[in-house]
């Protein structure tokens, strides 16, 4: 079993990959570590206590940044995308159970060192918690196996800007703090997350299994296939952003990646937050990330649909 620190700005997509990490007996998630970004760090953190009750988890939630590293709180600008209360409209009551006391980046930090060289983290929210750990530990890179980021968008346009994509927009210095850190990282970003299309039909026959979860996630992602046709007119269902990190942590295979220099534009006007990849023959410096440019789109679209409900739920 791998053991995971799942890292969240539950959200829809997040939602959708938190019950697939849960539903997978590959995974060990030593806790589940909450950020701003789709909402406010408050609701992401209600949003996860909620998802994993339905879920029957009882999986730690660790609550961390409320805003980006050295910008003003930001309040998730993407309603349209995630609905009022992030979870597409299907909240209908606040979580029975209390999130863990403590900060994000300090169980980020307590679980390395607990397991050297044995944990994986998957972040698929912006990256301030994960630099907050690096920076408040410089042993702290060093001791965790690898990190698996769903963010940037570096061959392709961003979900944003023209360039940027919403994980790396929502807090661009941590991203950067983060790539420069020497930390091992894969990088899912919208290069392989916007070939992995989940199509209504799917999501529709959900429903027939008659479990409430399967009633909770068909609406909260119906919600989301809609905002998807609204953006991407023509488009055939949702992106998988956020499951695809939990699958590559699962199975690598399911993406091929390239190693790369990748930096994070802090400063620029029309690039702001852009990844921006050293595409060159000749890089000016040594890779810093794995950027993952290719996916089997298909093996990971059944994988996910055969496990987010439930093992033999489907
Ligand atoms: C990312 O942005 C968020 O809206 C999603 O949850 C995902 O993590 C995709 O750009
Ligand atoms: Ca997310």
């Amino acid at each position: 079993m791998k053991k995971i620190i799942l890292d969240v700005d539950t959200g829809i997509d997040d939602s959708l990959a938190i019950a697939y990490a849960v539903h997978s007996p590959e995974l060990d998630i030593l806790g589940v570590t909450t950020c701003f970004g789709n909402v406010s760090v408050e609701e992401a953190t209600r949003n996860t206590l909620v998802v994993l009750e339905k879920l029957d988890s009882t999986a730690l939630v660790i609550p961390g940044a409320g805003k980006p590293l050295f910008r003003g709180p930001t309040k998730g600008s993407t309603v349209e995308v995630h609905g009022e209360d992030g979870l597409g409209g299907v909240l209908e009551s606040e979580p029975t159970r209390q999130a863990e006391r403590g900060h994000a980046a300090r169980f980020m930090r307590e679980q390395a060192r607990k397991h050297p060289k044995q944990v994986r983290i998957v972040t698929v929210g912006p990256l301030t918690n994960l630099a907050m750990a690096i920076m408040q530990d410089p042993e702290f890179a060093g001791l965790v196996d690898n990190v698996i980021v769903m963010g940037g968008a570096v061959t392709v346009p961003g979900n944003v800007t023209p360039h940027a994509e919403a994980n790396i927009f929502a807090d661009p210095e941590a991203a950067e703090y983060v790539f420069r850190s020497g930390i091992p990282i894969t990088l899912v970003g919208l290069d392989v997350t916007m070939q992995t299309l989940l199509p209504l039909t799917e999501v529709r026959a959900w429903r027939n299994s008659g479990t409430q979860l399967a009633d909770f996630l068909a609406g909260m992602t119906e919600f989301y296939i809609g905002a998807y046709q609204q953006m991407y007119p023509g488009i055939e269902g949702c992106a998988l952003h956020d499951p695809l990190a939990v699958g590559v942590a699962i199975d690598p295979s399911f993406v091929s990646a390239v190693p790369m220099h990748v930096q994070v534009d802090v400063e620029g006007i029309l690039s702001y937050a852009r990844t921006v990849g050293d595409l060159r023959s000749k890089p000016a410096a040594e890779p810093n990330v794995k950027v993952c440019i290719g996916v089997d789109a298909e093996r990971f679209r059944k994988h996910f649909l055969s496990r987010v409900l439930g093992v033999g739920a489907q």
